[in-house]
């Protein structure tokens, strides 16, 4: 997930051109609507940051160029003019998701003219088919993004554009026909490197072609997921478009702004209005003009009530909260491009080809907290998609013994920071005695991700609650993929097999939304059992991972006793603690073996215990106080039936007043062994 900023005001407008530093002041010091884009889009990336920070720039429009700053690093870094006359200009704050946080993988993206800077948000899947393409007319790249396709798109769009305007004939000074021929020297290099600072104009200008018909036909080969804003040399115009990817307008007076969501710039208005998927906008200093499907259209105008903190959490009293609520997005951005559906296989950009693979005796998962539990779901589905051996290992307690052979032994370190110490040391163990590690990670550039010899991303943006959510739910669904891929490699998954599993990972996204909206009935269920002697949380199989994930959950933000495991291991000792007094959650779903839970289900309901039944079997109904029902979705539902209990443990923790997204005694990313 990253952050974009448009800005553009008239040049008249607010406090003008002549102040020194650009950009009015107010009398409480922020900027007014009109006056220069640089410090606007400067504090619209602060704002954004909370949605990626690993690296961070903006492209400024000049009369005969497109300046742009940019660099790897958090925006207090970002090496600017002291002032820059320009009203109209993007910025943007990264997360990478294709290539590692460097200089020239940070946006704004520009063409091989200098003339076209772009930035964007989303997975463009076919980017490596129009890279081709566009490298073998000529266009030369300076980074490894999917984004950078899109200027070098519109930069041949636009040329053939003005050709064809001027019938044919040539515009710009050396007589080259435009598009990629113009921008690169005799070696097909570019003009300029990319670098913090770059002015390197050589179209001759676009003249007065239509940006927004350029960009129409440009995202229409485009596949996948994106919010893109464009800026040209010379023109006082953004011009944006979104697919699948959040895009907001905001209307000012005399200045109008486009982000990814309100925090950018809910300072300087409060009126929005929200793009849909499939339109293409352009964004003057006095008019927001928005085409769909090749017709104008009007999108409502709204006022958002929000004060700049509460619109950093969306609205949401909690990061946690609402990352709980991002789940369905963000498992689209971890399946994004990932499924060939007609092959019944995936595409996971992981070195592991079928000769390693088959060499592989033992697959080990090592992790903490969350992610170990998300590698005890992982285990069940290697076991019976992929034909393989799994261990899963508390990455505190490994160590590589036991016999295995390290060249049959494949180590997968699963860490949504990729900087967890525990884990890092459980690798380099691996490692070093000779086995192969693959890191399943969220943060691309972590150490866990640079050390190992294959890393899979899970795309799950930022997660700032210190209580992990939507990345278990992205690990899981990662895992998935691998289980896949694996076991077709193997040739122990027949393409039919991997084709209802990858059905069931398309349907994953609808399914969560399923539960989200049961929300409120969660939030009952949660003010009637707040205050409980203790909490046990039960079910079997990839019922019982889920079951230790949702007690973690409640006791890390609710800081109340809770418990999760098989639920064949109640009648083994704890059903001695089991009383009127301690709820019961139980995973009662496919995948869970739901028959011999619903019988450990009536020993506790015997003895008092409400039972709240996370559940997709009908034969549970009579023995469950309160049952949330699960959508169908085979071996996914006691992951879906994981958001209920997140919600859950959210929702007793808000009714205990606990600080959620900052538990006592625990941070984020636990860097010490
Ligand atoms: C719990 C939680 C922790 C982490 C654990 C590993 O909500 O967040 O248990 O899962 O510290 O962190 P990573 O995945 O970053 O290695």
């Amino acid at each position: 997930m990253c952050g974009i900023i448009g800005y553009i005001s008239n040049e008249d407008g607010g406090n003008g051109r002549d102040d020194e530093h650009g950009g009015g002041e107010r009398a409480d010091g922020g900027p007014t609507g009109g006056g220069r884009a640089l410090p606007v889009l400067v504090d619209g990336l602060r704002n954004l940051e909370y949605r990626g920070y690993d690296s961070a720039g903006v492209a400024l429009v000049e009369d005969d160029a497109v300046a742009v700053h940019k660099q790897q690093g958090v925006i207090d870094d970002l090496a600017l003019p002291d002032a820059h006359p320009a009203t109209c200009g993007v910025g943007h704050t990264r997360w990478s998701t294709h290539g590692k946080p460097t200089d020239a993988n940070a946006h704004p993206h520009t063409d091989c003219t200098g003339d076209v800077a772009v930035v964007h948000n989303g997975i463009i899947e076919n980017y490596d088919h129009l890279r081709a393409e566009l490298e073998a007319a000529g266009h030369a790249f300076s980074s490894e993004t999917d984004t950078e396709v899109v200027p070098h798109l519109l930069e041949a769009e636009l040329a053939a554009r003005r050709e064809a305007a001027t019938d044919g004939g040539r515009v710009d000074e050396d007589g080259d026909a435009g598009g990629a021929e113009s921008a690169a020297d005799g070696d097909g290099e570019p003009v300029d490197d990319v670098g913090p600072y770059r002015t390197a104009s050589t179209s001759g200008g676009f003249g007065d072609v239509d940006v927004v018909a350029a960009v129409e036909a440009v995202v229409d080969r485009l596949e996948g997921s994106y919010a893109v804003a464009v800026t040209v040399a010379g023109r006082e115009e953004l011009v944006v478009a979104r697919q699948d990817s959040p895009l907001v307008l905001g209307l000012g007076d005399g200045a109008n702004f486009v982000a990814s969501d309100v925090t950018a710039f809910v300072e300087h208005t409060r009126e929005v209005a929200y793009l849909e998927d499939g339109d293409v906008a352009r964004v003057t200093g006095d008019a927001v003009d928005v085409r769909h499907d090749g017709a104008w259209v009007e999108r409502d105008r709204k006022t958002v009530d929000w004060e700049a903190e509460a619109a950093e959490k969306g609205g949401y009293d909690h990061y946690m909260l609402k990352e709980i609520y991002e789940q369905p997005g963000a498992l689209r951005q971890t399946l994004s491009g990932r499924i060939d559906e007609v092959a019944g296989d995936v595409d996971l950009d992981v070195d592991l080809p079928a000769d390693v693979l088959a060499d592989v005796e033992e697959i080990q998962l090592v992790a903490c907290g969350t992610s170990y539990h998300a590698g005890l779901y992982a285990r069940r589905l290697l076991e019976e998609f992929a034909d393989v051996r799994v261990t899963v290992e508390v990455a505190s307690e490994y160590e590589f013994t036991g016999g295995r052979d390290p060249w049959e032994t494949l180590v997968v370190a699963v860490t949504q920071s990729g900087e967890t110490a525990d884990t890092l040391s459980a690798m380099r163990k691996a490692a070093k005695a000779g086995a192969r590690t693959l890191a399943v990670t969220n943060t691309v550039g972590s150490t866990a991700a640079r050390e190992a010899d294959d890393a899979l991303y899970i795309r799950a943006g930022p997660e700032i609650g210190v209580a992990a959510t939507k990345t278990f739910a992205a690990q899981v669904t990662a895992l998935s993929l691998l289980t896949v891929h694996v076991g077709r490699r193997r040739g122990a998954l027949s393409s039919e097999r991997a084709s209802h599993l990858l059905e069931n990972l398309r349907g994953l996204p609808g399914a969560v939304q399923q539960l989200l909206d049961a929300s409120d009935r969660l939030q009952a269920v949660a003010s009637e059992y707040v205050d409980e002697d203790a909490y046990f949380f039960v079910g079997r199989q990839l019922g019982s991972a889920v079951a230790l994930e949702g007690a973690l959950k409640l006791k890390e933000i609710a800081y109340v006793h809770a418990e999760g495991f098989p639920s064949g291991e109640l009648k083994h000792g704890t059903l001695a603690l089991v009383t009127e007094d301690t709820p019961v959650l139980t995973v009662l779903t496919e995948g869970a073996r739901p028959k011999e839970t619903l019988n450990n289900v009536k020993e506790v309901e015997s003895r008092g215990a409400p039972v709240i039944g996370f559940s997709s079997y009908d034969a549970a109904a009579n023995y469950l106080d309160v049952e949330i029902p699960i959508p169908d979705l085979g071996v996914l539902e006691p992951l879906v039936a994981n958001v209920g209990l997140q919600l859950f443990a959210y929702h007793v923790a808000n009714e205990l007043g606990r600080a959620i997204d900052k538990p006592r005694n625990l941070a984020k990313s636990v860097t010490v062994e």
